[in-house]
């Protein structure tokens, strides 16, 4: 039987990723350590990228599970030397239980899961971050119940995490008002997918109007540090400050998956201030990332 990857956030029904918010949300509540649904059970990590809250949630996630983790860099693996993903994916799968790649290329992921026995998931790729978007989920859920029908304003690059949005928009049945700057819209084929449920604007402001979350994110990922400078003068008009968040509804809250550029992409006020949910969403990642091991391996 093909194992049960999670490459994106439509891998699963929308009643399956509820069910892993809601998981999600009980076993942060229960913090019962003495359940160890994945006792000897293995995860492997492959990181192209850097990570903190990734690579320390999974970790952390499989320990509380009474399973381990394993920490892979190209750079210490053959993967780094030119091994055919096909045959690493093989001999890897044959040795863990599951495997969580963050890679450059979306392909690498979609590769591995092809020739993987063991169920992969994507821990970001150029185009996707789907373990955020259960945690951002998770944590609107716990803050203001389920976001159906509710409208979030996703403001900055139509990036990997905007593209994940739009899935979530999709799954949960939310409006998301998009405002980026024109040579940064999200890739043709996530707005088409996207459909009715996503909305474009021309300013911050206007995308704000009505949201009850407002999300954004860097505006140079990792991998376009190059374009630094070029970004910052196209995204000057897209920084989440008091005014932005004053046109949203008044109990909107502020995302952002971290790490965050104080003073580029949003101001000190907002993300410290009493609207930004920031730290308890990354917490989730923890939770919601044990949720979505439970659910592919017991
Ligand atoms: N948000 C997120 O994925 O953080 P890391 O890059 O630290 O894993
Ligand atoms: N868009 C960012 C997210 C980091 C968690 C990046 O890809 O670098």
């Amino acid at each position: 039987m093909n194992p049960r990857h999670f490459i994106s956030l439509l891998d699963l029904s929308s009643e399956e990723l509820r069910q892993i918010i809601n998981r999600a949300i009980e076993l942060k509540n229960k913090r019962d350590r003495d359940y160890q649904p994945l006792k000897g059970q293995i995860l492997a990590m492959i990181f192209e990228k850097s990570s903190t809250r990734t690579r320390i949630s999974f970790e952390a996630g499989m320990v509380h599970f009474g399973g381990s983790a394993l920490f892979l860099s190209p750079r210490d693996t053959q993967l780094g030397r030119g091994e055919p993903l096909q045959d690493s994916a093989k001999v890897i799968s044959s040795m863990v239980d599951c495997i969580m790649l963050r890679t450059n290329n979306h392909d690498t992921v979609t590769t591995f899961a092809q020739y993987s026995s063991v169920p992969v998931i994507n821990g970001l790729t150029d185009q996707l971050h789907p373990c955020q978007l259960l945690a951002d989920m998770q944590t609107f859920f716990e803050y203001r119940g389920d976001i159906k029908g509710k409208t979030v304003a996703w403001i900055g690059d139509g990036n990997n995490m905007c593209n994940s949005y739009i899935h979530a928009a999709m799954q949960l049945d939310f409006k998301l008002h998009i405002a980026c700057p024109p040579d940064y819209l999200p890739q043709q084929s996530y707005i088409e997918a996207g459909g009715e449920r996503i909305q474009f604007f021309d300013t911050a402001l206007e995308a704000a109007k009505d949201s009850s979350l407002i999300v954004t994110d860097v505006w140079t990922s990792m991998g376009q540090e190059d374009e630094q400078a070029i970004r910052e003068l196209a995204f000057r008009d897209y920084q989440i400050d008091s005014t932005i968040m004053n046109a949203a509804q008044t109990d909107a809250l502020f995302m952002h998956c971290l790490p965050a550029h104080r003073g580029e992409e949003v101001t000190s006020e907002v993300i410290d201030g009493p609207q930004s949910v920031v730290f308890p969403e990354a917490e989730n990642r923890l939770h919601a990332q044990k949720a979505l091991l439970e659910f592919l391996l017991c």
